[in-house]
């Protein structure tokens, strides 16, 4: 089957599931999947149940689909996304944006655990644009003109409307929420102290591997984007060592703020 019959297929499979005119995608990050726990009148799936749909692997990524009520809107929640380190073909990493689109989803909230360059484990980034460094595209291929043009505009893809609010939402609360370039590898390695002074001078606050595949994706098909990275660590050579332990430890840390931004700013999108 093609793309647009996986997609067709896994989208007919979930309406009749009852996930219906979902408007926001939440795809949460290493360690930050908690915050599907607070959806009302959720329907949860596994994704080993639902068609076409990739498996998750990575310890703090729990595997499931949650769609629900959150702060008054209609979301459908990834707890888990599919990396490009895991093996996944892009059309799988990006697959779940896909079916957010097709599916009625205008926006989406893409969350992750980075590596700060400059800014310090604790702290909560906006995403302001990135730097592909994956070595792809998820967009080589066959163009889906149902969902956008052949060669989209990367412009405004973490939708400035939605930044603006964030930072308006996080002052009322009193919540630091700083602001910067997010610069994506495949991994699994972390970087080497000499890659991350590379993208130091290319403009890169925060480094992980994730996310990008995922907006170019949702950029693609117009939905607009907000995009949050939650600092572990320091990145290579700013910090003695870098393990996943730290990563989880760290966003077990932050997540109580972390959910409650996003809930906040959820409500004013
Ligand atoms: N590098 C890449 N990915 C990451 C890091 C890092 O330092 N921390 C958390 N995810």
């Amino acid at each position: 089957m093609s793309l647009i019959d996986n997609i067709n297929e896994t989208k007919v499979f979930l309406e009749e599931k009852g996930l219906i005119a979902p408007e926001f995608g939440l795809i949460l990050g290493s360690g930050l999947g908690e915050l599907a726990e607070e959806v009302e009148n959720a329907i949860v799936l596994d994704y080993g149940d639902i068609p076409n749909w990739g498996q998750s692997t990575v310890v703090g990524h729990a595997g499931k689909l949650v769609y629900g009520d959150l702060a008054g809107r209609k979301v459908l929640a990834l707890q888990g996304r599919f990396h490009f380190y895991e093996g996944n073909p892009m059309e799988v990493v990006t697959f779940p944006v896909r079916v957010m689109k097709a599916l009625g989803c205008h926006s989406v909230i893409v969350t992750n655990a980075a590596g700060g360059i400059g800014y310090g484990p604790g702290t909560l980034m906006l995403i302001s644009d990135h730097i592909n460094m994956t070595g792809t595209n998820p967009l080589i291929g066959e163009n889906l003109d149902d969902f956008g043009p052949r060669f989209p505009d990367m412009s405004d893809a973490y939708t400035k409307a939605y930044r603006e609010k964030a930072h308006d939402v996080a002052g009322k609360l009193g919540v630091t929420l700083e602001e910067g370039v997010y610069l994506g590898c495949s991994g699994p390695t972390y970087e080497t102290p000499a890659e991350i002074r590379a993208f130091k001078t290319l403009g890169a606050d925060a480094v992980g591997m994730s996310t990008v595949p995922e907006v170019i994706i949702a950029a693609h098909s117009g939905m607009k984007v907000l995009g949050i990275s939650a600092i572990t660590n320091f990145a290579a050579g700013f910090q003695a060592e870098l393990n996943h332990e730290e990563v989880v430890e760290v966003t077990q840390r932050i997540k109580g703020e972390f959910k409650h931004l996003i809930k906040s700013i959820l409500t004013e999108l």
